[in-house]
């Protein structure tokens, strides 16, 4: 890594995944040649939150630094019963022994693209994740996917019930439009951005990207999903961030060096570490 280079954090990447976990060792070294000093590693289901926090335990510094969300995706939010979700809050609360404690919840949310799990059982388990993050006092990471009005109605509801935190975490992967974007910041939201900024055809998107301050920015991969161009058909790790800071810095008229140090202290300010 050029130690005078610009210093990426990827603040959402499945290391827990199968694809990502089988060669870990190379995959981190491969992001701090990069120059990527940081990832979050956001979580999808009971086993891979329970990944997650062992991953960190692991692996934290050596030579990334790491950190970790727990949560249900909205695809398996049909498994998240009541047993479920003690489960994971208590991973949430304590780390269930694996000596890491998360900074985030997620990923969370609503998928109508898919609807792998009905959309009511999506809704009701997203608002426990919301309550769940608002009583352990963590940031929440939103997925989001043809739901924008739902997702909406759930968060103007619970800032109406006083039950959003000022800083209430991030919309992650983000494909609203500007209007969206604009209520979700008013509410204190975060915005993150991933590959699909660097695809042809995403004159639509990289408005939307243009129209955010970069105060409320983030950048991620989503590995190992959603590669940039130029490595699309590839597996995604963190070490193509880059890819997508470097789109975003241009579309603001920023070095990338400032634009990783603006990004770095949003992700500093939506998940601290927890001592
Ligand atoms: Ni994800």
């Amino acid at each position: 890594m050029d130690p005078d280079g610009p210093r990426f954090f990827d603040t959402h990447a499945h290391l827990n995944d199968p694809r990502l976990a089988e060669d870990l060792p190379a995959v981190l070294a491969r992001a701090d040649d990069a120059g990527v000093t940081d990832i979050l590693v956001a979580s999808y289901d009971l086993p891979s939150s329970r990944l997650a926090l062992e991953t960190v335990a692991r692996h934290d510094g050596r030579p990334v630094a790491l950190r970790a969300a727990v949560g249900i995706h909205p695809h398996d939010s049909r498994d998240a019963d009541a047993a479920a979700m003690a489960e994971l809050r208590e991973m949430a609360r304590t780390g269930a022994g694996t000596g890491t404690l998360p900074v985030a919840i997620g990923e969370t949310g609503l998928d109508y693209h898919y609807d792998l799990s009905p959309r009511d059982v999506q809704r009701a388990v997203f608002r426990l994740h919301m309550e769940m993050a608002r009583e352990l006092d963590l940031p929440v990471i939103v997925h989001e996917r043809e739901a924008t009005e739902d997702s909406l109605r759930l968060m103007r509801d619970l800032h109406a019930e006083g039950r959003l935190r000022r800083v209430p975490g991030v919309f992650h992967c983000f494909g609203g439009s500007v209007e969206t974007a604009k209520e979700l910041m008013g509410l204190g939201f975060f915005l993150s951005f991933a590959g699909p900024v660097t695809f042809r055809n995403a004159s639509r998107l990289l408005e939307v990207v243009k129209s955010i301050p970069p105060s409320r920015l983030l950048v991620e991969t989503d590995c190992p999903y959603l590669t940039p161009v130029p490595h699309r058909g590839e597996r995604n790790e963190p070490a193509f961030v880059e890819l997508v800071a470097r789109t975003v810095a241009d579309l603001h008229g920023l070095s990338i060096e400032t634009l990783c140090g603006i990004v770095r202290r949003n992700a500093e300010t939506v998940f601290p570490r927890r001592r």
